[in-house]
C-alpha cells in the first residue's frame, strides 16, 4: 500500500552528508511506491518553542514562523523520516527545535505510525549514535500510536560529500524501498 512518506534533513550544511542519506531513502521510498516529500531545513526560519503550551488547546503554535507548515505535514503524514548530523554527541539543535515545535501535535489525532532516523557523524563507533536515538525515543514515546521502526547511522564522514560512495547510502535506499 501506498503510504505517505515525509522525509525531512535537519542539517543546513551545504552538500550534508546526512541530507545525502535522507535522499537515498526517499529514492528508495520513491521505488516502492510511496508519495515522499522531501523538506530541508536550510532554508527555513524555527524559533525556539517557548513552553506556553497554548497549542495544547488551540492546536496551533504562537509563533508565526516555517515551523507551522512543517508540523501540518507532520501530522498528515504516515511516515516520518529524520535525518540528522551527529552535534556533540546528540540530534542536531535544528532537530531537536523541530520536535519541541511538534508539540500542537501531541493531542491530536496524528496520522504517522513509523518512524525512522538517519545519522551521520565523524566518529565510527556505532554508539557515536546513542545520544540521538534516546532523544528520538523519548519523542516517538510520546506518540503512542508511532514507533521508532529504525536507526540509520553513517560514522566517518567529516567534510562535506565525505559520504559519496559510502555502503550506507545503499542501506538508506533499501531501508527506503522496504
Ligand atoms: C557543532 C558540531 C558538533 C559535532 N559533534 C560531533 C560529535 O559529537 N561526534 C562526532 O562524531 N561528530 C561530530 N560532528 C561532526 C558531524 O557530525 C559530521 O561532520 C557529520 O557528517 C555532519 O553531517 P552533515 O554533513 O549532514 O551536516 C560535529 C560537527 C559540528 C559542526
Amino acid at each position: 500500500m501506498s503510504k505517505n512518506v515525509l522525509v525531512i534533513s535537519t542539517s543546513l550544511r551545504k552538500n550534508s552528508n546526512s541530507e545525502q542519506l535522507a535522499t537515498a531513502f526517499a529514492d528508495g521510498a520513491r521505488e516502492a511506491g510511496h508519495n515522499v516529500v522531501e523538506i530541508s531545513l536550510r532554508d527555513k526560519t524555527l524559533g525556539f518553542c517557548r513552553g506556553c503550551l497554548a497549542c495544547q488547546k488551540t492546536l496551533q503554535c504562537v509563533i508565526k514562523d516555517d515551523a507551522n507548515d512543517i508540523v501540518e505535514k507532520m501530522g498528515k503524514a504516515d511516515m516520518l523520516v529524520f535525518a540528522t548530523p551527529i552535534y556533540y554527541y546528540e540530534m542536531c539543535g535544528q532537530l531537536k527545535t523541530l520536535l519541541d515545535r511538534a508539540n500542537p501535535l501531541f493531542p491530536t489525532d496524528y496520522n504517522f505510525r513509523e518512524v525512522y532516523l538517519l545519522a551521520t557523524a565523524a566518529d565510527e563507533e556505532a554508539n557515536a549514535v546513542g545520544g540521538a536515538r534516546k532523544g528520538m525515543e523519548g519523542w516517538v514515546a510520546c506518540f503512542p500510536k508511532a514507533q521508532l521502526k529504525d536507526v540509520l547511522f553513517c560514522g566517518g564522514v567529516t567534510g562535506a560529500r565525505e559520504i559519496e560512495g559510502n555502503e550506507a547510502l545503499v542501506r538508506a535506499r533499501l531501508m527506503g524501498n522496504s
